[in-house]
């Protein structure tokens, strides 16, 4: 499986431009949204033909460790026993049926076992249903239209708050307010704009900005934050939809005690399978039950039976230290390669979820060339938006990883000099 990376570089390319080619005449754009290539170094494939542990093929058949694990949804490895014997195991029985199975109980119990600030849950299949269900919950709760929240944060694709404008109206964002993260005086300026009228303030546990360093909480922002909200009577919503059960196997802002009454989950909780999750407190129960939201597919049967292995997993094989471990190696094997190198860097961010910026780079210029010398080596990063390790991946994946990185930084220094 991993002979050939690191020596192989000119990869096959030719059924990946055929599938390309085809694309244009009948996806717009040839692709769309945040699995889109285009953007992308032309090292990068855009078809994938298969997916295994922690590496992935693409439709010319070259592999490469995965170190953007779908942009998060693989969090124990690609094909994950467990995980698939529980799925399979559901299909045999039915999957999309008159009403939901039995495992959708078991994935709400589950659920509030595990995080501390939830009494109850409620399913949906994608980050932005969950983000937009907590918001609909807290205006239902307060009776009330502003939302704050942090400038720059993506919390999904809907109106109310993808990134960009094309096809978005002023009246979309009209009832929303934007404060900056880890700054409590820019919150209360914002509270007092909404003028009695917030129904929620929205955080993400840290800052994960695509383009920008990523940026931890501060836990004095967290606790200022829960008491503004608890003074104005707004809710506090998490969204865990990027972070969920990567940094801890609760709620990620559970190790510094401050509790959110909404939190939005997708990605990692079904280990691939399409699945989101609104959990909530006992006091935000009442306003769930009221408002009417639902999906064709939203209580498909063997995304929840992915769910509960999944998160039954994730503590079982203890995901969390794993993926700190080899988010660690990984961390310090960059910065010795700049320092070596000689090429300044900023990697931020927690192990599991590594963000790696070039200085000066406001094009991104460096950061492709990086990329996609390292795609050229066998390894999948991204160069505008943070990485992610998985429990999947190994010490021998992160060796391969730095051998990769090495030859970026190599050519990095090559075209751009020093600095
Ligand atoms: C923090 C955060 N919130 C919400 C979303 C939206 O999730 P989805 O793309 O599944 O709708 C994402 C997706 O990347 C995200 O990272």
């Amino acid at each position: 499986m991993t002979e050939t990376i690191g020596r192989s570089q000119t990869r096959a390319r030719a059924q990946d431009a055929a599938l390309r080619q085809r694309a244009r005449a009948v996806i717009p754009g040839g692709m769309y949204g945040h699995m889109s290539a285009n953007a992308l170094p032309p090292q990068y494939p855009q078809f994938y033909q298969r997916s295994l542990g922690s590496h992935v093929w693409d439709v010319d058949g070259n592999e490469y460790v995965d170190l953007m694990c779908s942009f998060g949804p693989m969090i124990l490895g690609y094909k994950h026993p467990g995980v698939e014997a529980a799925a399979a195991a559901q299909h045999a029985d039915g999957d999309t049926q008159a009403g939901p199975a039995a495992c959708m109980v078991e994935a709400a119990e589950l659920l509030v076992g595990r995080v501390a600030h939830a009494d109850w849950a409620m399913f949906a299949k994608n980050g932005t249903d969950a983000t937009t269900t907590c918001l609909t919950i807290a205006r239902a709760a307060t009776g009330r239209a502003k939302v704050l929240a942090a400038a720059g944060a993506y919390h999904g694709a809907a109106p109310w708050c993808t990134l960009r404008m094309d096809g978005v109206t002023p009246e979309d964002r009209a009832n929303l307010i934007y404060y900056t993260f880890n700054d409590i005086a820019s919150v209360r300026r914002a509270m007092d704009q909404a003028g009695g009228d917030a129904a929620a303030v929205i955080v993400s546990p840290f800052k994960h900005d695509a383009g920008f360093d990523e940026e931890l909480v501060d836990p004095g922002f967290a606790r200022e934050l829960r008491a503004l909200c608890d003074r104005a009577g707004a809710a506090l919503i998490m969204d865990e939809v990027r972070t969920g059960f990567r940094l801890h196997d609760g709620g990620s802002w559970e190790p510094i005690g401050v509790a959110p009454d909404l939190s939005a989950w997708s990605k990692a909780i079904g280990n691939g399978y399409p699945v989101a999750a609104v959990l909530g407190s006992a006091s935000y129960s009442e306003a769930a039950s009221r408002i009417f939201v639902t999906g064709s597919f939203w209580f498909q049967a063997v995304p929840m039976a992915a769910a509960v292995a999944t998160i039954t997993a994730i503590r079982e094989e203890g995901a969390v230290p794993a993926m700190q471990r080899t988010g660690t190696m990984l961390q310090d094997g960059i910065e010795r390669q700049a320092a070596e190198a000689g090429v300044q860097i900023s990697l931020t961010g927690p192990p599991a979820m590594p963000n790696l910026r070039f200085a000066g780079d406001d094009n991104l210029a460096r950061a492709k060339t990086f990329c996609g010398t390292v795609a050229e080596h066998g390894v999948l990063v991204h160069p505008r938006h943070n990485w992610f390790l998985s429990a999947a991946h190994t010490d021998a994946d992160i060796e391969r990883a730095l051998d990769a990185t090495w030859q970026g930084f190599r050519a990095v220094r090559q075209q751009f000099g020093e600095g």
